[in-house]
């Protein structure tokens, strides 16, 4: 099978291509990625001279590009990951979140249906819920739960599944839908919460932590989100949506103290910060759906994890450098300098 897997390039993308290479040798990977801030080919250098494995630079938003793609490589499959993913950096630039994130998942499923697929994949986000309050632990996201967003980024998320699920009513097209919690692990762009706090200890830099820390994520080791993944695109039922979580709910600040203490780095680095605007309070995932029909269940206990993830930072320093000396200092600056 030929499979085109969109923004390979970035965290969890790049994951998914290096289980599927591992997993399925006769198949084809041809990935498209604009190779935006968060894009990074460094990160497929062991996969790019693979016989089964072909890179485009492309925006997903450009229709000639796509098409032209499509026509060459005749794919079966479409699993798009390729978006503009940072909450922060929607609610400081919202337009390039509604064009990636909606535009490009039109172009693509035009694409789909004008060469004919067997499947599109759409990779969501549980943050396209909305939150849920923190003094209501019975509360999950379920499938049924209503779309209710909070940042420009689940809007744009919410925008893009509302689209997929019309294509499917209108055109038949044969999509499926995985919503997926915060995930963790190797790749991980140093922007977000668990990078970021590991690279500034590493540095005895302070640790930014948002308003009282008490926000709470359900934590997903990324090779289990691959593997649910791989799936949905195999077994899955065209038209549905899946969550997708492993019931592992951690507050902001116990993450952030926990890799205090596997760093041997000191508490005295946490400083509480102004909190983000719009600060979603809980994100909680029901993943009874994907178990039942599919077998699915988390392998990767927290515990273990987040020391394997700790310690893929420390041993790829060559990786995560170049990004943290370049244009990303500016970032950090600008949200951070006078928080
Ligand atoms: P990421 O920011 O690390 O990577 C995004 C990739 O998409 C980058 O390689 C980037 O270059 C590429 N890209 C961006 N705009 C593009 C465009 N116009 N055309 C082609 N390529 C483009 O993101 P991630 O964390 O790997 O997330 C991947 C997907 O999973 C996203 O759709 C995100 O909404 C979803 N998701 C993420 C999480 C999480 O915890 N990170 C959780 C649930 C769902
Ligand atoms: P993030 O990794 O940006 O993922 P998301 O917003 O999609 O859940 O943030 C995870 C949580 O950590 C979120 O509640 C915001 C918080 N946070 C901080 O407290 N400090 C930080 O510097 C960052 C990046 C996030």
């Amino acid at each position: 099978m030929n499979i085109i897997v969109t923004g390979g390039a970035g965290f969890i993308g790049s994951n998914f291509i290096f289980h599927m290479l591992g997993k399925y040798p006769d198949d084809r990977i041809i990935c498209i990625d604009k190779l935006t801030y968060a894009g990074n080919l460094a990160t497929l250098k062991d996969v790019m001279d693979c016989p089964n494995f072909k890179f485009y630079k492309a925006d997903i938003c450009d229709k000639e590009a796509v098409n032209q793609i499509f026509e060459n490589e005749k794919p079966d499959i479409v699993v798009n990951f390729a978006a503009e993913s940072h909450v922060d950096r929607s609610i400081e630039n919202p337009q390039v979140f509604l064009e990636t994130n909606i535009i490009g998942t039109s172009v693509l499923m035009d694409a789909c249906r004008k060469y004919g697929i067997k499947r599109y994949h759409q990779v969501s986000t549980d943050e396209v819920y909305g939150d849920l309050p923190l003094d209501r632990p019975d509360l999950f996201f379920t499938e049924e739960t209503p779309i209710h967003t909070s940042s420009p980024y689940s809007s744009s998320k919410a925008g893009a599944d509302l689209l997929v699920l019309a294509y499917y009513r209108t055109y038949g097209l044969p999509v499926t839908i995985s919503r997926c919690s915060n995930n963790y692990g190797p790749y991980h762009f140093p922007e977000k919460l668990i990078p970021l706090m590991v690279i500034n200890a590493l540095h005895d830099k302070p640790l930014p932590v948002y308003g009282e820390g008490i926000n709470v994520r359900d934590w997903l080791y990324v090779e289990d989100h691959c593997k649910a993944i791989d799936l949905i695109i195999h077994n899955g039922r065209v038209g549905e949506v899946y969550n997708v979580g492993g019931h592992n709910e951690m507050r902001n600040i116990d993450i952030v103290k926990l890799i205090c203490k596997e760093l041997n780095k000191p508490e005295s680095l946490i400083t509480y910060v102004t909190d983000r605007k719009g600060h979603d309070m809980r994100y909680a995932i029901d993943p009874t759906k994907i178990h039942n029909e599919l077998g699915w269940l988390p392998e990767t206990k927290f515990a273990d994890g987040i020391r394997k993830t700790i310690q893929w930072y420390l041993d790829h320093e060559d990786w995560w450098q170049p990004i943290v000396s370049g244009e990303y200092q500016e970032y950090y600056e600008k949200m951070y300098g006078n928080r």
